[in-house]
């Protein structure tokens, strides 16, 4: 396809999702819908924006979007990632197992449009993922993850095509060896790209024609200068879609300097239209239930996948306090204090935990929430 209609195509897409949705729509989002529905996911995706729209706590739907963290263990040191430095947030660091990623997708699978089998660590480093990636395929939902490809194989990317995987992000930031190992702390750029020809190479031979591949390029001052010779190499090679993607930091050594590839942490897009406590389920390699894919601390989390029944969990005291807190929010009525994380995000539009990450990296003081507490 030509750059100017796919880069058209991919903005389309963009503006639909910012126009209709909540959450930041992406192209696999477009194609689980449309070639993974079912009268049951549909009649229930009716059921979530219905409850959604009307603010109910209580809700009898499911959600159709699944985070599940694969694993929480990490190969690579990437500065800015707390996995990367090292941090637990207070988790037991390890991999999920399959009959634990089953268990869950037993209770909601048949709802769920989308499964996105990573978070916070490396997804390939647990030895379930194809077992898991075929079970959630056998239910007929559209699977993606987002891979540093180190730990690619071609044994492995064999695997990965046989597993019926749809859509794989491969993160390299940088189109030399120079730039990518300054942030891929313990990659090896001549090693990943040869990982990711490979894969696109057994691609053109399978039958499926699967998965679609997406390069993000995460933009910092020491590659913005790459950018375009990388976007066309990653055309030539194959790839599906280049995505350069400002990098979650602010420290002026780091940051971007063209305005387009700079985050404003304090200003998260469409915040009062927050729909994940109805629509998204986040899973962490521990079990833990998570608010959102922002949070990162184990006390953020709203429960445990082994508290009681799924319904149980998604209707427990934090969830219907944090959709409270969200309706009202929309309707500008004052907020009752609460400890949870979204009452932070709510009231500042600063999203706590990514706040701590980058504040504990960066400028290593305490959490912000203590300090905008005490300012
Ligand atoms: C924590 S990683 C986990 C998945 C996998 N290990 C990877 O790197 O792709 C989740 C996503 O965060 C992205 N990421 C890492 N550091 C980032 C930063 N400083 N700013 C924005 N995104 C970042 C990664 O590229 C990846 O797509
Ligand atoms: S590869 Fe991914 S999980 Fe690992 S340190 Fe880097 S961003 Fe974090």
């Amino acid at each position: 396809m030509k750059n100017g209609i796919r880069k058209w195509l991919f903005r389309s897409v963009n503006w639909l999702s910012r126009r209709f949705f909540a959450s930041r729509l992406s192209f696999s989002h477009v194609q689980a819908f449309l070639f993974n529905n079912s009268p049951k996911k549909l009649l229930n995706f009716i059921k979530v924006h219905h409850a959604m729209r009307k603010g109910a706590e209580t809700v009898h739907c499911y959600p159709y979007l699944f985070v599940m963290e694969v694993t929480n263990v990490c190969n690579l040191k990437c500065p800015f990632c707390l996995t990367g430095k090292g941090i637990s947030g207070g988790r037991d660091v390890r991999h999920m197992k399959f009959e634990e990623a089953k268990k869950i997708l037993d209770q909601v699978g048949d709802y769920l449009y989308f499964l996105q089998v990573y978070t916070w660590g490396e997804p390939l480093l647990n030895k379930d993922i194809i077992k898991i990636i075929e079970y959630a395929k056998q239910k007929n939902i559209y699977v993606m993850l987002s891979t540093n490809a180190t730990a690619m194989t071609p044994a492995y990317n064999k695997r990965l095509l046989d597993s019926g995987i749809d859509y794989m992000m491969v993160a390299i930031d940088g189109g030399s060896r120079e730039t990518y190992e300054i942030y891929r702390r313990g990659g090896d750029y001549d090693k990943v790209m040869a990982n990711v020809r490979d894969l696109l190479a057994q691609r053109r031979e399978h039958a499926s024609g699967k998965p679609f591949v997406e390069w993000q390029f995460i933009v910092f001052r020491h590659n913005e200068h790459e950018l375009e010779a990388t976007e066309r190499m990653a055309y030539e090679m194959g790839i599906n879609k280049f995505t350069p993607l400002p990098a979650y930091v602010e420290d002026e050594n780091w940051a971007a300097t063209d305005p387009r590839y700079r985050t404003d942490l304090g200003n998260p897009e469409r915040l009062y239209n927050c729909d994940r406590p109805w629509s998204h389920l986040n899973v962490r390699a521990d079990g833990g239930v998570a608010p959102c894919c922002y949070t990162f601390f184990k006390k953020d989390d709203f429960g445990n996948i082994d508290d009681g029944s799924f319904m149980e969990i998604w209707n427990n005291d934090h969830f219907r306090t944090s959709r409270r807190i969200i309706a009202r929010t929309r309707k500008k009525l004052p907020l009752e204090k609460s400890d949870i994380a979204c009452y932070d995000c709510m009231r500042t539009g600063i999203r706590p935990s990514f706040i701590e990450v980058a504040q504990e990296v960066q400028l290593d003081t305490q959490p912000a929430r203590q300090a905008r507490e005490s300012s």
